[in-house]
């Protein structure tokens, strides 16, 4: 028999992957890698800045309309920034739209639009961190880099039954992906990881039978796997209160503002809103309006950020002169093309039920 280049677990999840990886946009199956084909490192790139915090499902469609948008790194370094802010409205953590435009500015200018093929040298652009880098190392350029996410916690925290808490046990996860990370595959590996995390080995009812890992898993030989990862007790997230304005004019427009670049949301479209922060309320009365008008309650939204819960009450008029202030009125039937967070789209849609019935989104 020959011998394997990989440790067992290894050899045994790569096995696995072989048969059972999903088919994602962005990915080359070990097929047509197989055949000479290679990942594209500006859509390896783009799809793991989009699926931090984002699920896989949520990302394909905004990867897909990138890419026909920006065919290339250099397409997008060429963007008007408000363009690209405009397509990631919807994915939320709006900084990191702002980064990877700056990231591809640097790739565009500072390398040809070629883009570094080592860990240091990805983790030298702006935006791009430890996971970032690690990813797109291993996975467009075969580099033997630990790639460590929620998904791959999931997994080494079971198959060597950590019970030290999260956030504090990640050094010694790592430490264990290291050791398990191939010279050969090893972005099939990082993906591998990625994939049994987010298929088989859930955070609920976890399917062990079908797991590469079953005969080796310390957490499934404690009857427990559900029990890992273990983490450290969290802090409720604080409520914090303030107020929304929809004014629609007779004309069928709506009053439009742009947050200023720094701080939650930055950059992005809203309504006019109280000044409510992670740490303070906003007003939540009429009197903190644009302008004055009859302005009617329309109801409560909220919406969950990471460090906080928001409940905005929305008011809504409608006005007959379109007031000048310091926003725009802009056609309700074209809001797609605003950037406009979730956050404002629900005020909206309290405000304006159908104002997205077009979406499909
Ligand atoms: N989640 C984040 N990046 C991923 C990848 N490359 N494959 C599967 N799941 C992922």
């Amino acid at each position: 028999m020959p011998v394997s280049p990989y440790p067992s677990l290894t050899a045994a999840l790569l096995a696995w992957y072989d048969r059972h990886h999903r088919d994602l946009p962005w990915r080359v199956s070990p097929l047509r890698q197989a055949r000479g084909e290679r990942a594209d490192p500006y859509h390896i790139w783009l799809s793991e800045v989009m699926l931090q915090q984002t699920t896989v499902q949520a990302v394909k469609p905004y990867f897909l309309k990138f890419l026909s948008l920006w065919p290339t790194v250099k397409d997008l370094a060429a963007a008007p920034v408000e363009d690209v802010m405009a397509a990631w409205a919807g994915l939320g953590y709006y900084a990191r739209a702002r980064n990877l435009k700056k990231c591809a500015e640097a790739v565009a200018a500072g390398h040809a639009g070629i883009f570094p093929d080592t860990e240091e040298g990805l983790r030298a652009l702006p935006g791009i961190g430890d996971y970032t880098s690690a990813a797109v190392a291993a996975i467009a350029f075969d580099r033997p880099a630990a790639v460590m996410d929620g998904n791959v916690e999931r997994v080494i925290s079971r198959l060597y039954a950590i019970s030290d808490p999260l956030p504090g046990s990640k050094p010694a996860m790592k430490a264990k992906v290291r050791t398990l990370t191939p010279e050969e595959r090893p972005g099939d590996f990082a993906q591998a990881m990625m994939d049994l995390g987010a298929t088989i080995c859930t955070p609920k009812r976890p399917a062990c039978a079908l797991c590469p890992f079953n005969g080796d898993c310390l957490a499934l030989k404690e009857h427990d796997p559900e029990r890992f990862p273990v983490k450290a007790a969290k802090k409720e997230k604080p409520v914090r209160q303030g107020a929304a304005f929809v004014a629609v004019s007779q004309e069928g427009r709506i009053l439009l503002r742009r947050r200023i670049d720094s701080g939650l949301l930055g950059g992005m479209t809203e309504v006019p809103t109280t000044a409510w922060t992670a740490r303070a309320d906003g007003g939540s009365t009429p009197d903190h309006a644009p302008f004055d008008a009859d302005w009617q309650m329309a109801g409560v939204v909220t919406h969950v950020f990471t460090h906080f819960e928001l409940r905005l009450t929305v008011f809504r008029t409608r006005t007959e002169t379109e007031i000048a202030t310091d926003g725009w009125w802009h056609a309700v039937t074209d809001l797609d093309s605003q950037a406009l967070p979730t956050v404002m789209k629900k005020a909206i849609t309290q405000a304006i039920p159908l104002a997205f019935a077009r979406d499909g989104g």
